[in-house]
């Protein structure tokens, strides 16, 4: 029997992810929103690809959530999104209530499953989940380290003319302006970066890194980037369906790793068929830990807000 996958929310991001969990016939799909007839549509569309594209995998639409009953993984996009001139932080309240909904309905149909967060601001919505569900801290995993750091990779990449997969880096923190590309472990064919590139041009490419949603933002005027993350969320899921256990940066909840205590943070996790299997502890530089702490802090500001909010 396939696995199955619920994506909620098939705006940019939902249904981009939902096509590309169907293409891969890595599991079966149900895609959930609260517009009529917008999930049952793409699904449909996306089914009919299916001789296509070779895939036997199934997919369905509805806008309630019996369809999602027994989800392995459920990967939550619905919300807002960014317009140009909004911060991932200006989603905050509305996106919570929306989370805190689609996680009460989502549990009642999969109390086994993994929480797959991707709504923004990331890091909050993670966390909100974590307590709306009661789910231990495995099976809530958010998704923002990846595109971060494939946004970082591509730039470097460009830069030095070289494969994509040439490069190796990690990007951590909170999913802001904050976010902290560990520059100290990043290599290019296994050389370090610091070698490669000027301190100047590397503090550029950071920049653009950290810039990185609101670049494409700005360009799409009417929404925010999605096929790098649904690309990201494909590849998170495809890690713990199969069990890959693949060292990822991904939102996790951490209790004293890097000093933060009580808090969804990005850093990297092996992510298998539990979920989150082990947070794993980088060397950082004094000034990357400093960086990491300031970026966690931005998250409690959020989760902050939120609990006041109630
Ligand atoms: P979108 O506007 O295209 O799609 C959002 C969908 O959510 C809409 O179809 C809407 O009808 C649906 N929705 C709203 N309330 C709902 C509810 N209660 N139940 C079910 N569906 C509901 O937005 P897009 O581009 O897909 O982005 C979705 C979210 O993901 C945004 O918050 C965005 O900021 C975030 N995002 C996060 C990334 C990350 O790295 N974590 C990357 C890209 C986007
Ligand atoms: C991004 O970084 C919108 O958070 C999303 O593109």
């Amino acid at each position: 029997m396939r696995s199955k996958v619920t994506v909620v929310g098939a705006g940019n991001v939902g249904a981009t992810t939902a096509q590309r969990i169907f293409e891969r016939g890595c599991a079966d799909v149900a895609l959930v929103d609260i517009v009529e007839g917008l999930p049952q549509g793409k699904a449909l569309d996306m089914l009919e690809s299916g001789p296509v594209v070779g895939s036997d995998a199934r997919v369905v639409g509805s806008n309630g959530y019996e369809e999602t009953a027994g989800s392995d993984i459920v990967v939550i996009t619905s919300g807002i999104a960014r317009k140009p001139g909004m911060s991932r932080d200006d989603l905050l309240l509305t996106n919570m209530k929306i989370v805190t909904s689609v996680v009460q309905e989502v549990v009642k149909y999969s109390p086994g499953c993994i929480l797959m967060p991707v709504t923004n601001p990331l890091d909050a919505m993670a966390q909100r989940a974590f307590q709306v569900s009661g789910f231990p801290k495995n099976r809530v995993v958010g998704m923002a380290g990846i595109l971060d750091t494939a946004r970082f990779r591509t730039f470097l990449a460009e830069e030095l003319d070289v494969s994509v997969e040439s490069t190796a880096a990690y990007v951590l923190g909170g999913h802001g302006d904050t976010m902290v590309p560990v520059v100290g472990s990043t290599t290019v064919g296994g050389r370090p970066i610091a070698d490669l590139l000027s301190p100047s041009r590397l503090a550029e490419i950071v920049k653009r890194t950290q810039d990185g949603g609101a670049e494409i933002v700005g360009l799409l005027k009417t929404g925010s980037a999605y096929y790098a993350p649904s690309a990201a969320v494909a590849q998170m899921v495809e890690s713990i369906l199969f069990d890959k256990k693949q060292i990822l940066p991904c939102t996790a909840y951490l209790e004293g790793e890097y000093g933060i205590h009580g808090l969804f943070v990005g850093v990297p996790v092996k992510l298998g068929a539990n979920g989150i299997e082990e947070v794993i502890e980088f060397d950082l530089t004094d000034e990357e830990s400093a960086a990491l702490q300031r970026s966690a802090a931005a998250v409690r500001e959020l989760v902050d807000v939120m609990a006041a909010a109630g």
